[in-house]
């Protein structure tokens, strides 16, 4: 039986050994955090993240191979943990991926359309940045960021200055910026992808994506009504990046689809909230295949069996009885306490048409106070 050792103790850590337990795989959490809510397997707990502690030895022994839920952890922990075992995905992954600028420069030389952006590091060079691109503009910290934190739309120039003392001076000291045009986008997309050691990739059909306040709200798969050429761009973007890094395990891509085709805005080297859906609506999910491809084994089928939505709970449970006693409503809570733009479960929902998923996740909806209106796919209105 192998031992997965994975850093981080969130839903993602939770529901990576929800998958793994029928592979017959055994978990050993990591925590850096001092607060895990993962609520199995086995748990260490290291705030520092210091590699010369005697606990990260012992959990290194403990396990076959390490992987992470998440992607801002210290280089130096990471480039230990490769030192000693099997860490995937590799370290150069999360290098580039916990880094906007970094993950930006691969775009561009991969030829992947990026928004035009410019690094900053004071808030002269901003306004300067701002100038060149023209209002409105998406400032965000190259590291650090999620769920839309560290970040400031700027709308006039005269915001700048507003801008870089809300997020360029951070408690932890200045943070570098990154001011990014706005994207005229008519839907967001993310590709979700899996590698593994020997150079196999599947993909997953891509899955519409609904933000509000920075946060993911509704993922629709396969995303409705994509032109195909716009899926077929998606599956060679994140094939090409997922090859550049030599990356082992899943690759999730996010993408703007604008008029004039895809626009790569970020992308992450782990599982994906807008892949949950995968667990009902797939044969193999993607926490599925992220263990396949770390442990060697073969990877698992990634068609969607139908229509799928993927609700979001965040910040209040709302009536889940009443939700779990639609017949078509599978419930995933995470083991969190109820707080302010927190991610506590997601429910996913299945249907045999669009109209009827349609109906069938407002109807859900209706039971979670807070959660903005679902209007289906934005490109059934164009
Ligand atoms: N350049 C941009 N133009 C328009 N909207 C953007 C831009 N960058 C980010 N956004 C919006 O903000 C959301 C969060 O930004 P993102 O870069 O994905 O950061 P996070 O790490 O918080 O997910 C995006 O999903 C999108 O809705
Ligand atoms: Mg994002």
């Amino acid at each position: 039986m192998k031992k997965i050792g994975v850093l981080g103790a969130g839903q993602l850590g939770r529901m990576l050994a929800l998958s793994g337990y029928p592979l017959e795989l055994d978990f050993h959490f990591y925590d850096t955090s001092g607060k895990p809510s993962v609520g199995l397997g086995d748990i260490t707990i290291d705030t520092k993240a210091d590699i010369e502690n005697p606990a990260l030895a012992a959990f290194l022994n403990d396990v076959d191979v390490v992987t992470y839920e998440f992607e801002h952890i210290p280089l130096e922990l990471t480039q230990h943990i490769e030192s000693q075992t099997d860490l995937f995905p590799p370290s150069r992954s999360i290098k580039v991926c916990q880094n906007r600028a970094e993950e930006k420069a691969l775009f561009t030389k991969l030829g992947i359309p990026t928004p035009k952006y410019h690094i900053v590091n004071n808030a002269k060079e901003l306004k300067a940045a701002v100038e060149d691109l023209g209002c409105p503009v998406v400032a965000k910290t190259t590291t650090e960021g999620y769920d839309g934190k560290g970040q400031f739309v700027i709308r006039s120039i005269e915001q700048c200055s507003e801008a870089w003392d809300s997020i360029g001076n951070s408690p932890k000291g200045k943070m570098t910026l990154i001011a990014e045009e706005f994207v005229d986008f008519k839907r967001e997309l993310s590709v979700i992808a899996a590698r593994s050691k020997n150079d196999d990739m599947v993909v997953y059909p891509l899955a519409e994506n609904s933000h509000h306040e920075g946060i993911l709200r509704y993922s629709i798969a396969p995303a409705p009504h994509l032109n195909k050429e716009i899926s077929d761009q998606a599956v060679t973007y994140v094939k090409e990046l997922m090859h550049e890094l030599g990356h082992v395990g899943i690759l999730t891509l996010e993408l703007f689809e604008t008029k004039n085709g895809l626009v790569a805005n970020e992308m992450a080297p782990r599982v994906h909230n807008s892949g949950h859906w995968t667990i009902e609506g797939c044969a193999s999910s993607q926490f599925e295949n992220h263990l396949r491809a770390i442990c060697g084994l073969p990877l698992g089928n990634t068609d969607a069996y139908s229509p799928t939505c993927m609700i979001n709970i965040i910040a209040v449970k709302g009536d889940i009885e009443s939700i779990m006693s639609l017949p078509y409503a599978h419930v995933h809570l995470y083991g969190k306490e109820e707080r302010a733009g927190r991610k506590l479960g997601h429910i996913t929902v299945k249907a045999d048409t669009l109209e009827e998923l349609n109906w069938r996740v407002q109807n859900i909806a209706s039971f979670l106070p807070g959660s903005p209106d679902f209007e289906g796919s934005k490109n059934e209105k164009n």
